[in-house]
């Protein structure tokens, strides 16, 4: 038996030196220590052995098997060394070259200038002390309109005209107010948050109107929250993103989901107010719709309206973005156009 213990050792090393990868390595592995392997298969017919035989065919095929082990580790190590280094030669960087992609005229990635505007309101309001929150741009029917108090049969559905799924229950949401339904959903009060995101609203589009465009919804709910926290917030993120005073004017607005419901517009940075495409030749844009939560949406929210007021608003991203960077065409703006995008390349 010890000699079939080392006829199996010779045979072993052989196999070994002509195995080139891993498969190999773990078909030897299993072939010669494995469960059903060669190495059992020998131990297993010293059943009748004495004692003595067993004590010593034991030791070597011990002996053996952890030798035929560590062979096969440091095989292993062997080919998984010589994998990495053939990736190396095959994958090599030039860790020294600079970024010299503009230079060379080479199309190169920067962030978008909605993304630019978002980051930096999101930092204002976290400045503030807002969480930062998500929806999905697939809703259904409640969080969409039902929980902001628009039921089936309110008119204000027309207001905003809606790409619906085929089974006519999904959509593709028409504001990120959604948010604020989710946000009630999540949290207990008192909150303030706000939700970036992309809307859809099937509606003919022109310089200031796209079907899927940007919108920023902020909510705050707490102890007497008021008009005059809304303006402050309203003020403070305009000064901050124009980095300068800006004029702005509040008329009433409606909107289901709050009461009394304003509409913010601001003095038309792209003409200086005197009238162009972009504002319509009003001078003004509509910029930020807001007011304060109406108690039914509260109510959807799991909120007790006895205690707890809020206000709610839902800005026009890329209306923004227009303003800040002289933008006098939305379609700009979603065009894909990289002579465009590089415009505003930020690293
Ligand atoms: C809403 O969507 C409300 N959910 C906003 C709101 C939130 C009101 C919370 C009160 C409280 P509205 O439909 O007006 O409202 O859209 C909000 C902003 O999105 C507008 O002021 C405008 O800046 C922008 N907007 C609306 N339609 C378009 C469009 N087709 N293309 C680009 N921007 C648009």
């Amino acid at each position: 038996m010890l000699e079939q213990l080392e006829n199996l050792k010779k045979e072993f090393n052989a196999e070994l030196q002509n195995a080139k990868d891993k498969t190999a390595l773990l078909n030897i592995k299993a072939q010669y220590i494995g469960k059903t392997g060669k190495m059992n298969d020998i131990l297993s017919k010293m059943k009748d052995a004495s004692i003595e035989v067993k004590k010593s065919v034991g030791a070597k095929s011990n002996e053996i098997k952890s030798e035929m082990s560590e062979k096969i580790d440091e095989k292993l190590a062997q080919i998984e060394t010589a994998e990495i280094n053939e990736n190396l030669a095959k994958n090599w960087v030039d860790i020294t070259l600079t970024d010299g992609r503009r230079d060379l005229g080479l199309n190169c990635a920067g962030y978008h200038p909605v993304s630019i505007v978002q980051r930096e309101i999101e930092d204002i309001f976290i400045s503030m002390g807002f969480e930062i929150l998500d929806g999905p741009h697939i809703e259904d029917d409640y969080h969409n309109f039902e929980a902001l108090n628009i039921p089936p049969t309110h008119p204000a559905r027309d207001m905003q005209d809606t790409f619906w799924f085929s089974d006519m229950k999904h959509l593709l949401r028409t504001h990120t107010s959604t948010i604020q339904v989710r946000g009630m959903e999540s949290h207990k009060p008192p909150f303030k948050f706000v939700g970036p995101g992309k809307v859809f609203r099937c509606e003919a589009t022109d310089a200031s109107h796209e079907i899927a465009f940007h919108q920023l919804e902020g909510m705050m709910v707490g102890e007497n929250v008021s008009v005059a926290n809304l303006i402050y917030f309203m003020k403070t993120l305009l000064s901050e993103i124009f980095r300068k005073d800006v004029e702005v004017r509040l008329r009433p607005g409606f909107f289901p989901f709050v009461e009394p419901g304003f509409e913010l517009d601001i003095r038309c940075l792209n003409c200086g107010g005197n009238g162009c495409s972009v504002c319509k030749h009003s001078g003004w844009l509509e910029l930020l719709p807001c007011g304060m939560v109406h108690p039914n949406v509260l109510k959807y929210g799991g909120i007790d309206t006895e205690k707890y007021n809020g206000f709610a608003f839902g800005l026009g991203l890329d209306r923004l973005v227009m303003m800040r960077y002289k933008i006098d065409d939305i379609r700009l703006i979603h065009s894909g156009d990289l002579r465009f995008v590089k415009q505003f390349a930020e690293f």
